[in-house]
C-alpha cells in the first residue's frame, strides 16, 4: 500500500515526529505559494489593524503541500493560540461544543479534515461560524431544551484533501478559500535545502534537485527522501549528499528518476501491456495491480495524470507517450491513438 511507502503522501509516524521539527513557523520559513501567502498576509495584516480576529479560511488541497503549516504560521502571526482537532474526532455536537466553548478571544481553531464533519456538527458550526454563537439542544424527549451561548470571536481554519466533500454551506461561510498546488523544481529544491540545514545534513545543489525531482511536487516527500538519503549517505558515502549519492539512494529504496515508484510503474505496464493502452476502467485497473480502486484513484492517479503518464477520458484511462517511453515499450503505430502524433520526439 502507498500509506507504508517512501512515497506515500500521507504522513507516518516517523514524519509526525520530525515535521515538527521541520514545519516552517513563520511566513517567512514557508517556501513557496507566493500569492497564496500574499493574500493571508493582507488578511493577518488587515485583521490586526481593526484589532479583529482573522476571517475563517479553508485551506484545500493534496497530503504533505503545508495546510497544517500554514495553520499554525496564521495563528502564530496573530499572536493567537492554536487548538487544533479533526473532523473525525468532532462525532457528535457535543463533541464540537466541548472544544467551542473553551476558546478564548481571537484563538485559532484548527479542524483537520474539516470534509469529514458529521452533517449534526457541520450544522452547530454555521452559527458559531457566523454570529460566533452556540445553539444547542441539550437532553432528550420532553426535557430537551436548546440553549444558546455567547462564543468570543475566533477563527475557523480548515484544511481538506477533498474540498469537493465540504458541504457547500459549510464552505461558503468561509471568508477565504485557499488552494494549495504541488510546488515546482525550485521550491522543492529551496525546501530541500532548508530542510538539511535543520537536520544538519550537507546537500549540494544537485543532490537537493536529485532529490526535488522526485519528490512529487510535495514538500513531505522531498523531506522523506532527504531523510532516506542521508542515511545512505551516512552508511555507504561520505555523508555529503551530491547528485550520485542521492541517485544511487533513491535507487536502493526503488524511486524511480520521475519519482515514480513499483506501484505507480505497475499502473503504467497495466495499461500499456495488459490493456493495449487503454482506455480502461478505474476498477479494472485497480484489480489488475491489486490495489483498490479509491487508493489508485486518490493515491497514485493524480500524479500520474499531473505528470502527463496518463489521461482521463470518458471511457477510462489511456496511456500517454511519455507513460510508453518511461516504461520502455514501443507504442503501436496503428493503435487508438487518442493523443495526436506519436513518435515525434
Ligand atoms: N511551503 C513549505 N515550506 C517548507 N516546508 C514545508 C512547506 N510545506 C510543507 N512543508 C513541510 O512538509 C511537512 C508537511 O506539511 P503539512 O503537515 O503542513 O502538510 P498538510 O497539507 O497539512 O498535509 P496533510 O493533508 O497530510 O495534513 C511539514 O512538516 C513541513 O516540514
Ligand atoms: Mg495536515
Amino acid at each position: 500500500m502507498r500509506e507504508e511507502g517512501l512515497l506515500a503522501t500521507t504522513s507516518s509516524p516517523e514524519d509526525d515526529a520530525l515535521d515538527r521539527g521541520l514545519r516552517p513557523r513563520h511566513m517567512g520559513d514557508f517556501v513557496g505559494q507566493e500569492a497564496l501567502k500574499d493574500r493571508l498576509s493582507i488578511l493577518i495584516e488587515a485583521a490586526r489593524g481593526r484589532g479583529e480576529s482573522v476571517d475563517h479560511v479553508l485551506f484545500s488541497g493534496p497530503p504533505g503541500l503545508g495546510k497544517t503549516s500554514l495553520a499554525g504560521i496564521l495563528a502564530q502571526e496573530m499572536g493567537a493560540q492554536f487548538r487544533a482537532t479533526s473532523g473525525p474526532a468532532l462525532d457528535r455536537p457535543g463533541d464540537l461544543a466541548a472544544v467551542i466553548t473553551n476558546l478564548e478571544r481571537g484563538d485559532v481553531l484548527f479542524i483537520d479534515e474539516i470534509h469529514r464533519l458529521p452533517r449534526q456538527v457541520e450544522e452547530v458550526m454555521y452559527p458559531a461560524m457566523e454570529d460566533f454563537q452556540l445553539d444547542i439542544v441539550v437532553g432528550k424527549g420532553p426535557a430537551a431544551r436548546s440553549i444558546k451561548i455567547d462564543l468570543p470571536p475566533f477563527t475557523l481554519v480548515g484544511a481538506t484533501t477533498r474540498v469537493g466533500r465540504v458541504a457547500s454551506p459549510l464552505r461558503d461561510r468561509f471568508g477565504y478559500v485557499a488552494r494549495l498546488d504541488y510546488y515546482d523544481r525550485a521550491d522543492l529544491v529551496a525546501i530541500v535545502h532548508r530542510s538539511a540545514a535543520i537536520l544538519d545534513v550537507v546537500v549540494d545543489d544537485d543532490g537537493a534537485a536529485a532529490i526535488a525531482r522526485r519528490s512529487r511536487g510535495t514538500p513531505r516527500i522531498a523531506n522523506r527522501l532527504l531523510r532516506r538519503v542521508r542515511d545512505y549517505a551516512a552508511v555507504r558515502a561520505d555523508g555529503v549528499v551530491d547528485e550520485a549519492t542521492a541517485d544511487r539512494a533513491l535507487e536502493v529504496f526503488e524511486v524511480d528518476e520521475r519519482g515514480l515508484d513499483k506501484v505507480d510503474r505497475s499502473i503504467l505496464e497495466a495499461v500499456i501491456v495488459k490493456f493495449g493502452g487503454g482506455p480502461v476502467g478505474l476498477s479494472t485497473l485497480s484489480i489488475a495491480v491489486g490495489e483498490d480502486p479509491e487508493t489508485v484513484e486518490d493515491a497514485y492517479e493524480p500524479f500520474l495524470l499531473q505528470e502527463g503518464f496518463l489521461q482521463r477520458t470518458p471511457r477510462g484511462r489511456i496511456a500517454t507517450e511519455r507513460a510508453y517511453q518511461h516504461i520502455g515499450v514501443a507504442r503501436p503505430a496503428d493503435g487508438s491513438d487518442a493523443q495526436g502524433s506519436l513518435l515525434n520526439e
